[in-house]
């Protein structure tokens, strides 16, 4: 092997931040598509059923990517041997820390929920790019990260100019944010029925920026404490294991299990409901690399990048007119990506292998 392990890092880095821009983008047309397009006179699939087998999937990745790992580091022991390391290694003594995240990011998913019933999807959107501060904050106070001044600025100009990208895309129909809204709130329920209870809704959408925020940091000091003595893909099978719990129980059996059980778990799956579930676990199996090879700043970074995509993509594909407040938004969002990269700050990109001592 000639590539240097700090190298090989940060080529995971950056095809692990690519491939969320990429994920992302395509997510948004994909779920607005199967959300808006039902077959024949089914009912639309329930979102509860797909988070279930969003959870299902990343938990059956990661646990194939840990036995394979497994497979090259202990290739004399038998495979009953590799299985016990495995059931070891995801029942560690501390895997009881991943309840935490798990139970954040149900709450996350809840908070959004409640956000989305009770707000315009414009105001939820633009209030929950509140997100992108959040995080840096407990990164600083959670992992002792440092943030220049020039990076300060750069990070309120990304939050501007995804804002504006959205506002001024507020008219159109087929812009890209209805079906953003339609995959946050499909990340806990399908059919939302909207009441406006305006401050509710601001709450909500205030603490789920500050959750998204804490979680992700949480998880990324989790992982790169440990990454010397537990594999990434350990921690994901440990989160999606305790994530499916609120899935199956509060999800699927709760809040949708009479309509489950007159329709079926399967009513209205169609190839592109299949198609957004794999996107999705991908996106989750994705954002875990971006967060242990690169962090949850960066994350947000290639997440702001992807609107800007989605609305790129929204004009050539869909022809939707450019606008001038979004396109001057996107020029926004590069010019920050740009001031926040281009002096290295002390600390922003620690690599798990910094950690080690
Ligand atoms: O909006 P935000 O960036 O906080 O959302 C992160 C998403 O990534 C959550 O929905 C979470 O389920 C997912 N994730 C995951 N696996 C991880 C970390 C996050 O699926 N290891």
């Amino acid at each position: 092997v000639h590539a240097s392990p700090r190298h090989w890092q940060l080529s995971i880095q950056r095809i692990s931040l690519i491939l969320l821009v990429v994920q992302n983008s395509a997510l948004v047309m994909v779920m607005h598509y199967s959300r808006n397009n039902t077959i024949g006179s089914q009912p639309r699939y329930l979102a509860s059923t797909a988070v279930l087998l969003v959870e299902i999937t990343k938990l059956l990745v990661s646990l194939g990517l840990e036995s394979h790992n497994l497979h090259k580091s202990h290739r004399s022991s038998a495979p009953s041997e590799r299985a016990v390391l495995l059931y070891r290694s995801v029942f560690a003594a501390d895997s009881w820390k991943l309840i935490v995240p798990a139970a954040l990011y149900t709450l996350q998913n809840s908070l959004v929920y409640v956000a989305i019933s009770n707000l315009d999807a414009v105001a939820f959107q633009v209030t929950y790019q509140l997100k992108i501060l959040t995080t840096v904050l407990f990164s600083i106070l959670l992992l002792g990260k440092s943030i220049s001044s020039r990076q300060w600025l750069a990070l309120i100009l990304l939050t501007c100019g995804v804002a504006l990208v959205q506002i001024s895309g507020s008219g159109s129909l087929s812009s890209p944010e209805l079906s953003w809204r339609e995959r946050l709130a499909s990340c806990i329920q399908a059919p939302t029925v909207p009441t406006s209870n305006a401050s509710k809704g601001l709450l909500a959408v205030l603490a789920a920026s500050l959750t998204s925020g804490l979680t992700c940091v949480y998880f990324e000091k989790l992982v790169k404490d440990s990454l010397a003595s537990v594999s990434l893909w350990t921690r994901n099978v440990q989160l999606s294991f305790f994530s499916l719990f609120p899935a199956l129980f509060i999800g699927v059996l709760w809040q949708d299990g009479a309509a489950i059980a007159r329709d079926g778990f399967f009513a209205g799956y169609s190839p592109v409901v299949w198609l957004t579930i794999a996107l999705q676990a991908l996106g989750g199996l994705v954002v875990a690399v971006c967060i242990a090879y690169a962090d949850n700043v960066a994350k947000n970074f290639a997440a702001s990048l992807s609107i800007v995509v989605s609305y790129a993509a929204s004009a050539l594909v869909f022809r939707t007119p450019l606008m001038f407040h979004s396109t001057s938004g996107a020029a926004v969002v590069l010019l920050a990506m740009y001031l926040y990269n281009s002096r290295p700050p002390p600390r922003i990109h620690l690599l798990p292998i910094a950690n080690e001592r």
